[in-house]
């Protein structure tokens, strides 16, 4: 599948240590444009450290980050962002008390290449966030005063996502975007992504839902113990294939010794 493009982003070899905890082990990953990547694992699989390292918040302790094809190593988010990643947060937005219009164009004012306005102009600012959302579907919201904590998490994601495209993120990396949200609103994010991915975005997106995962993904990495266990095509895995990864061989080896103490307990209480 990667034979077409060129990966617009590669991981090489990546791993992070946490004093002398591995949160990710040699981990090589792919990112093209025009593609949902989708990551996969457990609570503790290091999904959010790779996002980190991704999105600039932290440095691989080893391994490297190729962007466009050149190595790069970004020393901060801004970095990251600057040549388009753009992350949205698990519960997308972190201005709860930051009206929509102003938590739309925050911090992007004096960055270069990422949209051509200095100054913050409320009324122009409010006019794009609700056009934005309006074209996303989003057409309860009709007043860019509104307060982003008095959105929906759907709608919140959504707008989220919309800034991104907005100012033109060539990479959109999501965590956990659908986690929260009810089916419909959940179906509502999903398309989203695929109009992202449509527009040629590499799209990121992190998930515990299978379902979710295998409704938009065109390729998928699973994630344990910060060790990628696989990586794969659409159509090369079945759901229960992934399902069984994902619970992984441990969690079912727990649960035999869980069984096998408790049957030996009873054992006890009975002999
Ligand atoms: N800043 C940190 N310092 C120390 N340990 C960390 C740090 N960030 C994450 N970890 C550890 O790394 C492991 C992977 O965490 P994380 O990437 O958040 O997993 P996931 O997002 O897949 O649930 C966890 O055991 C976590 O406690
Ligand atoms: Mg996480």
């Amino acid at each position: 599948m990667s034979a077409k493009s060129h990966p617009l982003m590669s991981l090489k070899n990546v791993s992070k240590i946490f004093g002398s905890y591995a949160a990710l082990k040699n981990v090589s990953l792919d990112i093209h444009p025009g593609q949902v990547l989708c990551l996969l694992g457990d609570n503790g699989a290091g999904k959010s450290t790779l996002i980190k390292v991704l999105s600039g918040f932290h440095s691989p302790t080893s391994g490297e980050i190729e962007f466009d094809g050149d190595k790069v190593s970004f020393e901060s988010p801004r970095d990251a962002s600057d040549r388009g990643i753009s992350t949205v947060h698990q519960f997308g937005g972190t201005f709860p008390l930051m009206s929509l219009g102003r938590s739309f164009f925050v911090g992007l004012e004096p960055t270069k290449g990422w949209g051509p306005f200095k100054r913050f102009d409320r009324k122009f600012a409010n006019g794009v966030v609700v056009e934005q959302m309006q074209q996303m579907g989003i057409t309860r919201v009709t007043d860019g005063d509104r307060l982003v904590g008095s959105l929906s998490g759907g709608e919140r994601q959504v707008s989220a996502i919309a800034r991104a495209v907005f100012f033109g993120a060539k990479i959109l990396i999501l965590d956990e975007p659908t986690a929260a949200l009810g089916v419909k609103e959940a179906a509502h994010v999903l398309r989203i992504i695929m109009q992202a991915k449509h527009r040629g975005i590499a799209v990121v997106l992190v998930t515990h839902n299978v379902s979710h995962a295998l409704t938009v993904g065109d390729h998928f990495a699973v994630l344990i113990h910060g060790e990628k266990a696989d990586d794969f095509a659409k159509g090369e895995r079945t759901r229960e294939q992934i399902t069984d990864l994902m619970a992984g061989g441990e969690a079912m080896a727990e649960l035999e010794a869980e069984l096998a103490s408790l049957t030996g307990n009873i054992k006890q209480v009975l002999d």
